[in-house]
C-alpha cells in the first residue's frame, strides 16, 4: 500500500527533520506550513532531488475550514492518507501564570490543542475501518512539558500538551479496533527557533545543565522516534509516549 504522510508545521524544525525522514523511508510527504511557503518549497525540493515525493500545502491548522480543505487536497495530490504528524505548535513569551490574558491562553490552546483534535478528525474519518478506510497511525508531537508544567516560563503551553497526552489515550482507546494506532513524543530541549518565540533563542544552552545527558537534543532525534511509532515495528504499540528528554 501507497504510504501517505501529512506532517503539520513542517517547513522548519521537528517537523521538517520528519518530512526528511519520512520521504527517505518512502512516504509521499504532505509538509503543512503557516507561513513560509518559501522554506517549505525548499524543503519540497531538497526532497525531490533526492528521489522522494513531496508537496507543500499551506494552511493554518487551528482553523477548520483550512484544515478541511487541507485535507481534501492531500487525498487530490497524494491519494489515501496513512499517517498524520500532528506537529504544529507554538509557545509564547516566558511569563509567570498570574501575568498571563486570556487571549494568549486561548491561542495557544487553539493552536496546539484545537489543532490537533481537528487534524485527528479528519484523519479518523480516511483511516478508519468504521468508514470504510485501511487504518493508519498518528503521532502527536507533545512535550517532556506535559510532565514537568514549565513552571514561570510557559504553564499554559505546558498545559496545552497536557491536552495533547489525553487526546493521545483517549484517541488511541477509541479507535483502536479500527485499524488505527495513535501514539505520541515528548521531546524534552530540541536545538529549534521555536525558542527565539519565547523569547529566548538560546535557552537549551542555558538548560542543558539541568539534563542528565548534559546536552539538548536534535530535531532528527525526534524524528527517528516518530517514524519508528507510524512504522510496522511499532505495530502494537497506540496510546503510548516516548520521552526525548535526555533522561529528564
Ligand atoms: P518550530 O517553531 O520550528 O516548529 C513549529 C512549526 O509549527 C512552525 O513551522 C510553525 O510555523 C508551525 N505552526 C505554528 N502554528 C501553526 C498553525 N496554526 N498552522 C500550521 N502550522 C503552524 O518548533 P519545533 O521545536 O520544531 O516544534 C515542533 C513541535 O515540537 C511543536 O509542537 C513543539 O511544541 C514541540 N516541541 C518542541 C520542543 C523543543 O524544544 N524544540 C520540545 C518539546 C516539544
Amino acid at each position: 500500500m501507497k504510504k501517505v504522510i501529512l506532517i503539520t508545521g513542517a517547513s522548519r524544525g521537528i517537523g521538517a527533520a520528519t518530512a526528511r525522514l519520512a520521504a527517505a523511508r518512502g512516504y509521499a510527504v504532505c509538509v503543512n506550513y503557516l507561513k513560509n511557503r518559501a522554506a517549505a518549497e525548499a524543503l519540497v525540493a531538497d526532497i525531490e532531488a533526492t528521489g522522494g515525493q513531496a508537496i507543500a500545502l499551506g494552511a493554518d491548522v487551528a482553523e477548520e475550514a483550512q484544515v478541511v480543505e487541507l485535507f481534501n487536497s492531500v487525498d487530490a495530490q497524494l491519494g489515501t492518507l496513512t499517517a498524520l504528524v500532528n506537529n504544529a505548535g507554538i509557545l509564547e513569551t516566558q511569563m509567570r501564570v498570574d501575568e498571563m490574558d486570556a487571549a494568549r491562553l486561548n491561542r495557544i490552546l487553539v493552536t496546539n490543542v484545537t489543532s490537533c483534535f481537528l487534524c485527528a478528525r479528519e484523519a479518523v474519518r480516511r483511516m478508519s475501518t468504521r468508514h470504510g478506510g485501511s487504518g493508519g497511525a498518528i503521532v502527536n508531537v507533545s512535550s517532556a512539558a506535559a510532565r514537568l508544567g514549565s513552571a514561570g516560563e510557559y504553564v499554559d503551553y505546558a498545559a496545552s500538551k497536557g491536552a495533547v497526552d489525553t487526546l493521545t489515550i483517549g484517541l488511541s482507546r477509541e479507535v483502536a479496533e479500527e485499524g488505527i494506532r495513535v501514539n505520541a513524543v515528548r521531546p524534552g530541549f530540541i536545538y529549534t527557533d521555536i525558542h527565539a518565540s519565547g523569547g529566548e533563542p538560546a535557552r537549551v544552552d542555558r538548560v542543558k545543565q539541568f539534563v542528565p545527558m548534559k546536552r539538548g537534543g536534535q530535531a532528527g532525534e525526534v524524528a527517528h522516534a516518530i517514524l519508528w511509532l507510524l512504522s510496522d515495528e511499532a505495530s502494537y504499540a497506540t496510546g503510548t509516549f516516548i520521552d526525548l528528554a535526555g533522561g529528564r
